[in-house]
């Protein structure tokens, strides 16, 4: 009889609010998680929500917990989603759907609610948490049952029951902000061949208009995971928060891409991902020291799958725990610090250093070395080409060749 609503104070979960009220005739628990959506989404929250309806509203801060515990596992594993795609959004779903299960227990509420639309895949991703981590919960999705279909409707219902229209105005655009990224998606890009406004992006510059001298960054990393910024240790979302501030600047991380949605559909969606472009070059550019050829492409085709998961929604899956303790595992000796250059929207790598490098100049310099005998790779080579030298000698026997 009560219900845990996934509230941003926006028009859209402000309408939710009487529409559950009417409906389900329960009382309606507002919850806002702040992901590092940016202070103003926050503020006036309570009111606003009350105003609306709710008994309550509850907030809590899960910045360092949503970087530590799934924006670093994601990076640690390569995780990119069609070539592209960084999960910002993905990956903020599971860890405020894990709280409102927290929440729904502590308030002792019965269901829990989200605004998702029916076509996306947050639906799938809140939904599949809510299952594993508390099978018992109702799930309610209002967009999937009820007949209010734009912004004209929204208000009117607002109106009609008394819930103050947010002042807010609505951006053009659907968009998803956290620490990690911001989305963008609707209006003029659902035209693929629709170059994107530059006055929508909000958390880079165009690099055009970046500075025109580089900037040196060095990003210290232990065990796959980030540590520090130019020898300063940080805490992860400190250390998020300020290579956004870099990164932005330098107009690094746009990316724009079509999809595919795991409701079938193609989507076309423009990130703004500053920080974690810089994370994910520098990890990768660890590796190169520190894993060898079969751990690099067996990791690689982990990283697949494990964005597959990820960006289904189904990050509390066992298979995703236990690649978790695969990619913990191969990268345990991934630690080291990587310098990079960004310049105008692209991030160079500039240098890298590992106690654990498996890198060794007196083996690979071409001033001649101990270890390697230059003889050792004729016979080599012979053997590594048997399969082909018999292939060919087939074809020639069978007048191919
Ligand atoms: N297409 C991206 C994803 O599925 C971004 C979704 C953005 N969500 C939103 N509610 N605006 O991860
Ligand atoms: C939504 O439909 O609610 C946003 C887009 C998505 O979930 O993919």
């Amino acid at each position: 009889n009560k219900v845990v609503l996934a509230y941003s104070g926006g028009l859209d979960t402000s309408v939710i609010v009487p529409w559950l009220r009417e409906n389900y005739g329960c009382e309606v628990v507002c919850f806002t998680a702040d992901v590092g959506q940016g202070i103003s989404e926050l503020e006036g929250l309570e009111a606003k929500a009350k105003a609306s309806g709710a008994c309550q509203l509850v907030v809590k801060d899960l910045t360092e917990e949503f970087v530590k515990d799934y924006v670093y596992p994601c990076l640690r594993a390569g995780a990119v989603y069609e070539r592209k795609y960084l999960l910002g959004t993905s990956m903020a779903r599971p860890v405020i759907a894990k709280a409102m299960v927290d929440v729904a227990k502590e308030v002792g509420a019965d269901a829990v609610a989200h605004g998702c639309t029916g076509k996306g895949n947050d639906q799938v991703r809140f939904e599949l948490t809510f299952f594993s981590l508390n099978p018992d919960l109702q799930v309610v999705a209002p967009w999937r049952e009820w007949d209010i279909t734009g912004r004209e409707d929204a208000i009117e219902y607002a109106k009609k029951h008394n819930v103050p229209v947010p002042v807010t105005k609505k951006s053009i655009y659907s968009r998803d902000r956290n620490l990690w990224h911001l989305s963008h998606e609707g209006d003029i890009l659902e035209d693929p061949a629709n170059e994107p406004n530059k006055d929508m992006y909000m958390m880079s510059v165009d690099p055009e208009d970046a500075p025109d001298k580089p900037e040196y960054l060095e990003i210290g990393i232990v065990s796959g995971i980030p540590v520090s910024i130019n020898g300063k240790e940080l805490s992860p979302a400190s250390l998020l928060t300020e290579l956004n501030d870099i990164g932005g600047r330098h107009g690094i991380g746009r990316i724009d891409m079509v999809e595919n949605r795991l409701v079938g559909m193609k989507s076309r969606g423009v990130y703004e991902t500053p920080g974690g472009t810089i994370l994910a070059a520098a990890c990768r550019e660890l590796e190169s020291l520190t894993l060898d050829r079969e751990a690099i492409q067996f990791k690689d085709i982990m990283a697949l799958k494990y964005a597959e998961l990820v960006y289904a929604g189904r990050w509390f899956d066992p298979l995703r725990e236990s690649m978790d303790a695969f990619m913990e595992n191969i990268t345990k000796t991934t630690t080291g610090s990587v310098t990079l250059k960004l310049y105008k929207g692209s991030v160079i790598v500039a240098s890298r250093k590992s106690p654990f490098s498996l890198y060794r100049e007196d083996i690979s310099s071409f001033e001649s070395g101990q270890i390697y005998d230059q003889a050792d790779a004729a016979g080599f080579i012979k053997l590594y080409g048997l399969p082909m030298r018999v292939r060919a000698m087939l074809e020639k026997e069978q007048g191919k060749l």
